[in-house]
C-alpha cells in the first residue's frame, strides 16, 4: 500500500474508533442511570433484590481451583463456592495473603502457591494439583492497564499480557489431560476486550491485502501477527489489557471446540466493573475523583463474582455451535448495541450473551496461540 493511502486509511480508522465510542455514550449513560437507580428501586421494593445465582447448587463433590484468589473477585468467588460445599483450591503468590484468604473462605479451602510472574511456579502448581482431577478451573488472576511495571519478568511481552493470559494458557495446557470428565474452564474476560476487535479485523485485512501483493510484502505483513495491533482509540497498556482479555474469550471458545487437544467446556465471563483493588494504580491525581464518582456505579466484588460462580456451578446455556455462552452481570440485549451495555449497568446476577469475537475468529485464535507458544519457548 502507498504511504499516502496508508496514512489516510489509518486516520479514517482512528476517526471511526472515536465515532464508535461517541455513538455508545448515550447507551452507556442510560446504563449508568439504571445502575444508580437499582438500589433505590430495590429499597422501595419496586423490583426484587437479585438472589445469589448458586442458591440451589450442591457442589459437595466438586474440586475447584481459583487463580488470584487472595483478593477481589477471586476471593469472593471462592467464598460463594465453598459455601455451597466445594473443595476450593485458593491460589496466591504471597504465602501470608493466601493463608488469610483460606481462613476467610473457610469450609474445605486449601492454599496453593501460584505466581503467574514465574513459569516455574505455574509448572509447580500444575504438578501439585494434577492428581486431584479438578472439576473447574477459574482463570481469574489479573492486573489492569495501570500497573507500573511494563514487562513480564520472564516473558518477552507486557506484564499485563503475560500474567493475564500467557501464564494462564500455560497452566491450562499443563492441566488439560488431568481435568475431570465434565470439567469446565472459566476464563475471566472484560468489556474492555471489545476495544481491540477493529484493530484485529483491520490487521487481518492488511494480511489479506499483502497476500494479493508481492511475496516480500506478504512476509512482512504475516510477521506482524494478527493479535498484536493496538486500537487507535486506546494507548498501548490499554491495548495490552484488551488483548489479554479478548485472548481469554478466544481461549474459552477454543477449549470448547477441542482445538487445544482435549474438548472441555470453556466459559468466557465478564465480572463487570467491580470496586476492587485492581484500580489501585489509577493515576494518582484522578484517584480521589475516581473513588467518589465511579465507585457508586461499580459492583461490589460479591456481585461481580456472580458470572464466575454461575459458570462454575449452573447448567450452561449454549450457542448454535454448542459452545457455552458468554456470561455477564448486567442486563445486555441479545442483539443490537450490546457492547455499550457491558461496561456498567443494571445488575441481573448472571445473564447469558453471545461472545463478541473478531470476524475471523479461528485465524485470530491460531495466531494468538502460536504467539503464546513462541513466548513460552523463548523464555
Ligand atoms: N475489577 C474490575 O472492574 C474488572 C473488570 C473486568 C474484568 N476484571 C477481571 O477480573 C479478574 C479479577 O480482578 P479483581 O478486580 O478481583 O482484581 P484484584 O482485586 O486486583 O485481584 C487480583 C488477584 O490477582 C492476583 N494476581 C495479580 N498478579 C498476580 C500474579 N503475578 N500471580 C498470581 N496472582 C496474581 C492478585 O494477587 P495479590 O493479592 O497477590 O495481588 C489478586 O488475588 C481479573 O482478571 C480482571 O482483569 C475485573
Amino acid at each position: 500500500m502507498l504511504p499516502v493511502t496508508r496514512t489516510a486509511s489509518s486516520t479514517l480508522s482512528r476517526l471511526g474508533s472515536y465515532l464508535r465510542l461517541a455513538a455508545q455514550t448515550p447507551v452507556v449513560m442510560c446504563s449508568v442511570a439504571a445502575a444508580l437507580a437499582q438500589p433505590l428501586l430495590e429499597t422501595l421494593r419496586i423490583v426484587d433484590a437479585v438472589e445469589p445465582v448458586e442458591r440451589d447448587a450442591d457442589l459437595r463433590n466438586k474440586t475447584i481451583l481459583v487463580t488470584g484468589a487472595t483478593a477481589g473477585v477471586g476471593l469472593a468467588t471462592c467464598k460463594r463456592l465453598a459455601a455451597r460445599g466445594a473443595r476450593v483450591l485458593v491460589c496466591g503468590r504471597n504465602a501470608e495473603r493466601t493463608r488469610r484468604a483460606v481462613e476467610e473462605v473457610g469450609g474445605r479451602a486449601e492454599a496453593v502457591a501460584l505466581d503467574l510472574c514465574s513459569l516455574e511456579s505455574v509448572r509447580a502448581c500444575a504438578e501439585k494439583v494434577k492428581p486431584l482431577r479438578l472439576d473447574v478451573l477459574i482463570l481469574n488472576a489479573g492486573v489492569n492497564a495501570n500497573v507500573p511495571t511494563a514487562t513480564h519478568p520472564e516473558l518477552d511481552c507486557s506484564l499485563v499480557f503475560g500474567v493475564n493470559f500467557v501464564a494462564h494458557y500455560l497452566l491450562v495446557t499443563l492441566l488439560l489431560d488431568s481435568l475431570g470428565a465434565d470439567a469446565r474452564v472459566v476464563c475471566l474476560a472484560s468489556a474492555g476486550a471489545a476495544s481491540i476487535f477493529h484493530a484485529i479485523d483491520a490487521s487481518q485485512s492488511r494480511v489479506d491485502g499483502a497476500r494479493a501483493s508481492t511475496p516480500s510484502t506478504r512476509h512482512k505483513s504475516q510477521n506482524a501477527g494478527v493479535m498484536h495491533h493496538h486500537s487507535a482509540a486506546c494507548h498501548a497498556h490499554d491495548a495490552d489489557y484488551a488483548e489479554s482479555k479478548l485472548a481469554m474469550v478466544l481461549l474459552a471458545r477454543a477449549l470448547s471446540r477441542g482445538d487445544l487437544g482435549r474438548k472441555v467446556d470453556g466459559v468466557p465471563v465478564n465480572p463487570g466493573a467491580a470496586n476492587s483493588d485492581i484500580w489501585r494504580h489509577v493515576w494518582a491525581p484522578v484517584r480521589p475523583l475516581f473513588r467518589v464518582c465511579v465507585a457508586p456505579v461499580f459492583l461490589t466484588t460479591d456481585q461481580a463474582c456472580a458470572s464466575s460462580v454461575a459458570a462454575a456451578a449452573l447448567p450452561l446455556e449454549r450457542d448454535g455451535d454448542g459452545l457455552p455462552l458468554y456470561l455477564a452481570p448486567y442486563w445486555v440485549p441479545r442483539y443490537g448495541c450490546r457492547a455499550a451495555f457491558e461496561y456498567v449497568g443494571y445488575f441481573v446476577g448472571s445473564g447469558a450473551a453471545f461472545a463478541r469475537v473478531p470476524a475471523r475468529e479461528h485465524e485470530a485464535a491460531e495466531a494468538l496461540f502460536a504467539r503464546c507458544r513462541g513466548l513460552l519457548a523463548g523464555s
